[in-house]
């Protein structure tokens, strides 16, 4: 049979749409590669529309589609040299305790502030205070923990707050100011109706007056099965960040008269790292029972170390001329075990998929030359010598690092609990549901 003469297909019209389709497609390649791996942003900076997406692009192809054991180890790097750091200056932060602004309080060398962690088999997602905010709507981020927790937290405030024009839309709900004080407070980013909280609770549990009878040495006692009182606020949170470590030493704790209590029985005998370990066992049944995964996004940051060298914060040890990292490669993490282990050891038990660990111990033991050292009293001028503070950070400074971690962690966590949504989706179309 003869086809019609139309639908015969002569030799060059056949090749014609094929160089067609490879032209299109050697095109489309090139314009991918260009956005995925150059920054070709410069010649979209005039849209920001088109440069947010592109970011958006960057971070999918990151996060999606990587088994959770695969993912890069975010951990795994080095602090580099960024000119393009710090990412706000303390001056312009009105949310700051006065202690922790270094520069202002006469650190001269601002060497500190120009650090940038840098993994080394991948990019962490850029800090976009913009998207942050537009992801936590409506939405509440609590920090618990002690004072080295609202030394990030101020962090975290500095840097969302970069990305609001009008500064007074930013308040304390009870219009407390952000000075020293046992309790808590919460920010407010009213355009967001989000809320940037913290909670002391350095011990995590709850620290309480002695019961009678027992022996008058005992003036306060920690009960290690007890969740702290304020722990019915925090519950509900969207994200929680914990933190705890700082006074679980024989100083802050026995020395002081605090003795730990287990029921209604005060442990005379007790030693700090057993009562640490009954205290981080508390959180987690804690977790367990009363915290809603689906809703709340559960951080635990690791211990950050001190920088005491010939001495401790009594006995004149110092680093005030620390002003650079350590750059080696990763420092033994022993000094810290005893606070390290319960929490690997509990956090594998209750599931690394409904916790992310904020692991920042090894890269900030790098950090001596990150603390406020002499440079805390304000506008007093420098503290003597020999009562140096080399556990607390300047600002801007290590703990904005942390905060950019937690910015990936936080990131990551949401495109898990997308996938999760699809696949509860998928099973229950499958169930007939
Ligand atoms: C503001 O956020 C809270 C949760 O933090 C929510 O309960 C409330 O409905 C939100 N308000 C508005 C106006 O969306
Ligand atoms: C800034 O925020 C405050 C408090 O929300 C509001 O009263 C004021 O009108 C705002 N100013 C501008 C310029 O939007
Ligand atoms: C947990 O949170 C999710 C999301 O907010 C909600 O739909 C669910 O009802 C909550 N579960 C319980 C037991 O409260
Ligand atoms: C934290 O990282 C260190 C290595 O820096 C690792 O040895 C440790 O197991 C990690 N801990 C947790 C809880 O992930
Ligand atoms: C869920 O179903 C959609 C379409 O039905 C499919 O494209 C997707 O791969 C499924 N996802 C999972 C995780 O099974």
């Amino acid at each position: 049979m003869v086809l019609p003469a139309s639908r015969r297909v002569k030799p060059l019209e056949q090749v014609g749409p094929i160089w067609f389709f490879c032209a299109i497609a050697i095109t489309l390649f090139l314009v991918l590669f260009c956005i995925v791996y150059f920054d070709c942003g410069a010649l979209l900076r005039s849209d920001g529309k088109v440069l947010e997406m592109r970011r958006g692009v960057a971070i999918k192809k990151a996060l999606v589609g990587l088994n959770p054991s695969l993912e890069c180890d975010w951990l795994d790097g080095e602090w580099i040299w960024d000119e393009k750091y710090p990412l706000y200056n303390s001056k312009d932060c009105p949310f700051l305790d006065s202690g922790f602004r270094c520069s202002e309080n006469g650190r001269t060398d601002d060497l500190y502030s120009h650090w940038r962690w840098q993994p080394k088999h991948c990019d962490l997602p850029r800090f976009s205070a913009k998207r942050m905010l537009e992801k936590l709507r409506n939405k509440r981020i609590v920090f618990v923990g002690d004072s080295i927790g609202r030394n990030q937290w101020e962090s975290l405030l500095c840097l969302l707050s970069s990305a609001v024009s009008n500064r007074s839309s930013i308040y304390e709900i009870n219009g407390h100011p952000i000075t020293k004080h046992m309790g808590y407070l919460v920010f407010k980013f009213s355009e967001y109706n989000c809320t940037v909280e913290y909670y002391r609770a350095p011990f995590l549990v709850v620290q309480s007056r002695a019961p009678p009878g027992v022996h008058k040495k005992v003036h306060t006692t920690l009960k290690l099965d007890v969740m702290d009182w304020m722990s019915g606020h925090w519950r509900d949170a969207d994200v929680l960040v914990f933190n705890t470590g700082h006074w679980w030493n024989y100083e802050k704790t026995i020395r002081s008269g605090c003795y730990f209590q287990e029921g209604n029985e005060v442990k005379m005998e007790m030693n700090v790292d057993t009562a640490y370990k009954k205290a981080i066992g508390t959180l987690f049944d804690w977790l367990k029972a009363e915290v809603n995964r689906t809703k709340t996004q559960v951080i635990f940051r690791t211990y950050a170390p001190v920088h005491f060298r010939g001495g401790n914060w009594r006995t004149g040890g110092s680093c005030h001329q620390e002003t650079t990292p350590e750059l080696i490669s990763a420092l033994s993490l022993k000094p810290w075990s005893h606070l390290l282990n319960p929490i690997s050891k509990y956090s594998k038990k209750y599931g690394m998929s409904n916790l992310d660990v904020l692991n920042i111990t090894e890269m900030t033991a790098r950090r001596k030359d990150g603390h406020l050292s002499v440079f805390y009293l304000g506008k007093k001028g420098p503290a003597p010598l020999h009562r140096q503070d080399c556990s607390h950070w300047c600002l801007p400074g290590v703990p904005d690092a942390w905060n950019e971690l937690l910015y990936a962690i936080f990131l990551r966590h949401e495109v898990k609990m997308h996938r999760n949504a699809i696949e509860m989706g998928n099973k229950s179309v499958r169930n007939g549901r």
